[in-house]
């Protein structure tokens, strides 16, 4: 059987999950997501983790990247701002998915413009955890 590989990219403040805003972004901490997400995954896919505060090293690994058959990415608010991480995710042509936890078009009018949207598979939004099961589902369909 074809491994599936699959990268999961957590962005800016998202290692402070379990403390940060609960009520936007849940009560888990991302080690229980990321836990979560390769049990869901079993041997269906081989999932590599990475979380980054740093614009740049989320560059680097995005670039890493090539030839894996999905990247589920959640740039926090680097979504919002970063031309070039949309660029990485464009140079490395990996299918990806963008999730955020919280509803961002429920929320201040600079978070509802996204520079990764328009060229993802899909966006899941405000789904707390289950955006990122969401994506995880989709990428292992076939
Ligand atoms: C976020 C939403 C972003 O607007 C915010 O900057 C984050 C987290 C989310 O998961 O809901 O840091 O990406």
């Amino acid at each position: 059987m074809k491994t599936n590989k699959i990268a999961v990219i957590h962005g800016p403040n998202l290692n402070l999950l379990g403390t940060r805003e609960p009520e936007l972004y849940g009560v888990l901490t991302l080690e229980d997501i990321n836990n979560s997400l390769k049990i869901r995954a079993g041997k269906r896919a081989d999932i590599k983790f990475f979380q980054s505060n740093a614009e740049g090293e989320i560059v680097t690994r995005i670039q890493s990247c090539a030839g894996f058959n999905g990247i589920i990415i959640n740039a926090a608010g680097y979504a919002h701002t970063s031309v070039a991480i949309r660029d990485a995710l464009l140079a490395v042509n990996v299918p990806y998915i963008e999730v955020h936890l919280s509803n961002v078009f429920a929320r201040e009018e600079f978070r509802h413009k996204s520079y990764l949207s328009d060229k993802a598979v899909g966006v899941v939004c405000g789904l707390k955890e289950h955006s990122y099961y969401a994506a995880l589902e989709y990428f292992l369909k076939e």
